[in-house]
């Protein structure tokens, strides 16, 4: 059978090349970025995910797309670049999609867009544990772009021609960051709350999103199924916060502890998500 032709934009990051090496025997891969990727039995397109007619070219005959361009952080670039690569390349991605008749997307979101990683004062978790329906306050520039591409994404889906699906990462640690975690779990004001998750497990959650039957738009949270943190969740939160935010379902920390203060239980149910990795098997520093 012919394989599926599938394009990953931003497959030469790094969590690009992850989803690349999974997928890439799997489906007929091309890698839209501005750097060339690692894997050099891959197509590759230097292309800016911003420049529709470019975009269009590029994307013509393409089954699927993956879309993790952007620029991941608010420290790496300046603000106006974040929001133009992150909003307008979105945006832009999927209307070239729906062009040229692209059955699917998979669009990378992020749990920063809840606004609780930079802890504006007064924004603890308004529950536990923060599913996809908490509420969004993003205050600085990539989380309000997270946002954004949320609306967008579900804009197009209920145009009706092109199928999306957002996966919502945590935090991802990649291996050079393994000797920090102890320390980051002990932090009681760590700012991502806790929460992480290993880039296998990400790219796990794309392959099911890009596979699963129901294509209605739908936003996910691929964390691991514990934090970093050291001690119980709980604990900390109310040692941070001066109380425990209210706790919808007790039986998660009651039966785990250390686990996410995200919520990784729609995309368990719906997507057959299974997390594989825990920092606490990564080799630490001894
Ligand atoms: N790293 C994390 O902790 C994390 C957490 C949640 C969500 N995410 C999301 O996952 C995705 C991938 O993140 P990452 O950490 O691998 O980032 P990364 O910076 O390593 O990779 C992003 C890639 O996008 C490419 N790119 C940037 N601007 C482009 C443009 N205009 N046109 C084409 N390509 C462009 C870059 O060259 C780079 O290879 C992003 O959407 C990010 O927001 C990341």
């Amino acid at each position: 059978m012919t394989k599926k032709r599938l394009v990953i934009t931003g497959g030469s990051g790094r969590l690009g090349r992850f989803v690349v090496d999974r997928l890439k025997e799997k489906y007929t891969v091309t890698v839209i970025d501005r750097i060339a990727p690692a894997a050099a039995d891959v197509a590759y397109l230097d292309v800016d995910i911003c420049d529709l007619k470019a975009m269009t070219e590029a994307l013509t005959g393409a089954d699927y797309v993956i879309h993790l361009a952007a620029v991941p952080n608010p420290r790496t670039a300046s603000e106006e670049a974040c929001f133009e690569v992150n909003t307008k390349g979105t945006w832009t991605l999927l209307q070239a999609a729906e062009t040229v008749g692209v059955k699917r997307a998979v669009i990378a979101g992020s749990d920063a867009a809840t606004g609780l990683h930079y802890n504006p004062v007064g924004w603890p978790p308004q529950y536990l544990p923060v599913d996809e329906n908490h509420p969004m306050r993003p205050s600085e520039v990539y989380s309000l772009t997270k946002e954004i591409t949320h609306a967008i994404g579900k804009s197009f889906s209920v145009r009706g021609k092109l199928e999306v699906l957002s996966i919502c990462p945590a935090h991802i640690v990649f291996e050079p960051e393994y000797p920090e975690l102890g320390a980051r779990g002990a932090d009681v004001h760590n700012y991502h709350l806790w929460s992480y998750v290993a880039p296998q497990d990400v790219a796990q959650g794309f392959e099911l999103a890009l596979e699963v039957a129901d294509g209605s738009f739908d936003s996910f949270y691929i964390a691991a199924a514990d934090g970093l943190n050291v001690r119980p969740t709980l604990e900390m939160l109310k040692e941070r916060f001066g109380e425990v935010p209210e706790v919808r379902d007790a039986s998660v920390y009651e039966n785990h502890p250390t686990a996410s203060v995200f919520d990784i239980n729609r995309a368990r149910e719906k997507l057959g998500y299974a997390p594989k990795y825990t920092w606490r098997d990564f080799p630490q520093p001894v």
